[in-house]
């Protein structure tokens, strides 16, 4: 395939610097957007377009646009971090542009290029620099592709966006990176074999969502999902993975086939497996996480995420009760790989990994 060009179009109107000072001093997660945007083209027959770099502004869409009904779409989270020395960091990126891909298969849409992709995000990244944060904050990527064609019959689109957005960001929760509750939902699952758990698509997200009101309802941050079989084993939550930390210095996380292979789960993995935990990828279930946090065999347990970094779970709750975790703060191994995952992203710990890009 022929290489892809990058076209820059200014930009009319930039957010002038005052402006993007105040919008950036406590951006939250997702609501703050920089000023560009990378744009790419798919078409049958063509292929890849030329990709545009320009700026951020809402699509022009057809009302019978494909994702607007049968919800054609994937999307990665990514972020890129200041360097102290200057210039910027991304943590893996090639891991974000191949689970793209595979996200891509499972969703009969085109198989993006490795290097468009990563040049898009190189290209935003360098556009909109004065919007990547300093100190605790990041600038949270979000590569996504959707069915743009005009068409209601029900099959694979033959025309596609690539898209690529970014915003400053700080925690993902509202209580910063206080440890968080969770709602154990029974009644909804998230994926089933065969299905579409492992990919990151829009479709999953949608579906969990009503269980995610009943964890707000219930005065948690997130769902937990069990399986959509046995109704028994713990999947994920409904934005991040899981992980349990024993009293023996084992550390468990639920193995993959119907949950997102989360990159950072897969980092922790590593993390903890070099700092001397036993690490295993084994089925755990709701009963026995009960009578683990009763019986104290459970120390800690966290989620993990691009968005969440890592976050200690602090309350589990269900409809028939509730129970703690440890003493409900941050336990030990939480706050370890935490500190050793957040230092090799923000560079002051050494990527002996060579996860930085
Ligand atoms: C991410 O962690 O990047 C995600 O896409 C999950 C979502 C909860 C923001």
């Amino acid at each position: 395939m022929a290489k892809i060009s990058f076209e820059k179009v200014p930009h009319k109107s930039p957010t002038p610097a005052d402006k993007r000072t105040a919008l950036m001093a406590d951006p939250g997660f997702g609501r703050v957007f920089s000023d560009h945007m990378v744009t790419v083209q798919w078409t049958q027959g063509v292929g890849w377009h030329d990709a545009k770099v320009r700026a951020r502004e809402p699509f022009q869409m057809d009302p019978a646009a494909a994702v607007l009904h049968y919800a054609q779409e994937i999307f990665e989270g990514m972020k890129a971090y200041r360097k102290p020395g200057g210039g910027f960091g991304l943590f893996r990126p090639d891991e974000n542009a191949r689970r793209f891909n595979e996200s891509a298969k499972r969703m009969a849409m085109p198989d993006v290029p490795e290097e468009m992709f990563l040049e898009a995000i190189d290209q935003l990244v360098k556009v909109d620099a004065d919007w990547v944060p300093s100190g605790e904050g990041s600038y949270y990527l979000r590569p996504f592709m959707f069915a743009s064609e005009a068409f209601l019959g029900v099959r694979p689109a033959n025309e596609y966006i690539f898209c690529v957005i970014g915003c400053p960001v700080g925690a993902y929760f509202k209580g910063g990176f206080k440890t968080v509750q969770v709602w154990v939902s029974e009644e909804y699952t998230r994926a089933a074999p065969g299905g579409t758990g492992a990919a990151k698509c829009g479709g999953n997200y949608a579906s969990s969502l009503v269980a995610t009101k009943e964890a707000f309802d219930n005065g948690c941050d997130q769902v937990v999902f069990l399986d959509a079989v046995e109704r028994k084993w713990i999947d994920e939550l409904g934005g991040m993975n899981i992980f349990f930390v024993m009293d023996d210095r084992s550390i468990i996380t639920p193995p993959l086939n119907t949950i997102l292979p989360g990159i950072t789960r897969e980092s922790v993995m590593k993390l903890a497996s070099d700092a001397g935990y036993k690490v295993a990828e084994t089925p755990y279930s709701f009963d026995q996480w009960q009578a683990d946090a009763r019986s104290g065999k459970l120390r800690e347990a966290f989620a993990c995420g691009t968005a969440a970094v890592i976050a200690g779970i602090g309350k589990v709750k269900y409809r028939g009760g509730e129970f703690a975790i440890g003493n409900s703060g941050d336990g030990e191994a939480t706050t370890k790989l935490r500190a050793q995952l957040t230092g090799i992203q923000r560079g002051t710990v050494d990527d002996t990994y060579g996860w930085m890009r």
